[in-house]
């Protein structure tokens, strides 16, 4: 939230793509647009960058990265049965999927996996890691790739850009200790789910608690998640009642919260609905023509495809 407050101030492209793509999702809602039917496959690069070998993680963590992105999107993570009796209507399958490259930008075949050993002890949220000259690694086109760097970021665990923004920063940052379910990957957060929250935010989604530090009044703009105060944090016991949202309470095992990993497990169709309206506007370039046709059929294009 930070880093998108500071673009809003000081890059007015993207406070006019901000605002395009919120008219957008509203007036999809609004519209009640369909769901759509079809998986989407996101191609996805990974960029490791290491100033330290430990840091370097493996082809197989990676691998686990991506298979934990496929269950969570898809509702078949294996603690999804977790999920309180109340909120099992609202979980979603978004039919969102994620694969590795396997042609990079010039159209040769590739892995999917970029390795760049780095001077640089560390990186903040300051963007350098998706830069050679700073000592990351350049971002693959981003209408074509989501970009996915993995580094020694402090004091993060992760960080995510929203749709609207430059391509050069397109993409999320994960810490190493917080990416797959192998190798580097440490508990509490050793389950994958910096990823899965981090390309909420990519693709539009806000934190369930509404980013207004301990309030009533934010909002995620999602109507299936309960309006909840702040963040919450560990892995709390159901119902966690805040803002007069009881008898159930917070979502809190919804993967827009600051919960561990083995505490979130969940989205829900408001939220798939707000991903599908960034895959049916800025991030349309994922989605092939037929697929976005249904995503507007029925919906008066002219005044909402902006
Ligand atoms: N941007 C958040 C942070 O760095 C990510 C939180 C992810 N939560 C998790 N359980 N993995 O704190
Ligand atoms: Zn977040
Ligand atoms: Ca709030």
């Amino acid at each position: 939230m930070p880093v998108h407050h500071q673009m809003i101030a000081t890059r007015p492209d993207y406070a006019i793509a901000r605002a395009a793509i919120e008219n957008t999702t509203f007036a999809r809602k609004n519209a009640r647009a369909p769901r759509r039917r079809e998986v989407v496959t996101i191609p996805v690069v990974v960029h490791v960058v290491y100033q330290q070998e430990a840091h370097n993680v493996s082809d197989g963590q990676i691998a686990s990265q991506i298979t934990v992105l496929n269950q969570d999107f898809r509702a078949a993570n294996p603690d999804v049965s977790q999920v309180p009796a109340p909120f099992q209507s609202a979980v979603a399958d978004t039919l969102i999927e994620f694969a590795p490259a396997t042609t990079d930008p010039a159209g040769q075949p590739t892995s999917g996996i970029v390795r760049r050993r780095t001077a640089q002890a560390q990186f903040g949220d300051d963007d350098a890691v998706k830069f050679s000259s700073r000592g990351g690694s350049d971002a693959w086109p981003a209408d074509r790739y989501l970009n996915l760097w993995v580094c020694n970021l402090v004091p993060w665990l992760g960080y995510a850009q929203f749709p609207g923004g430059p391509a050069e920063t397109d993409g999320v940052v994960v810490a190493y200790h917080a990416f797959g379910n192998t190798g580097t990957a440490t508990a509490p957060f050793n389950l994958g789910r910096t990823a899965t929250h981090e390309i909420g935010h990519w693709l539009n989604l806000r934190h369930i608690w509404g980013d207004d530090g301990d309030a009533c009044s934010g909002d995620d703009f999602v109507a299936d998640t309960p309006n909840a105060a702040g963040p919450n944090f560990g892995v709390p016991t159901f119902p966690s009642i805040t803002c007069g949202n009881g008898p159930n309470g917070d979502m809190f095992m919804n993967y827009m919260d600051y919960t561990d990993d083995r505490g979130m497990f969940m989205f829900t169709n408001g939220q798939s609905e707000r991903m599908d309206a960034a895959l049916s506007q800025a991030r349309d370039s994922f989605v092939t023509k037929k697929v976005l046709d249904g995503m507007w059929a029925g919906v008066t294009e002219s005044v909402m495809r902006t």
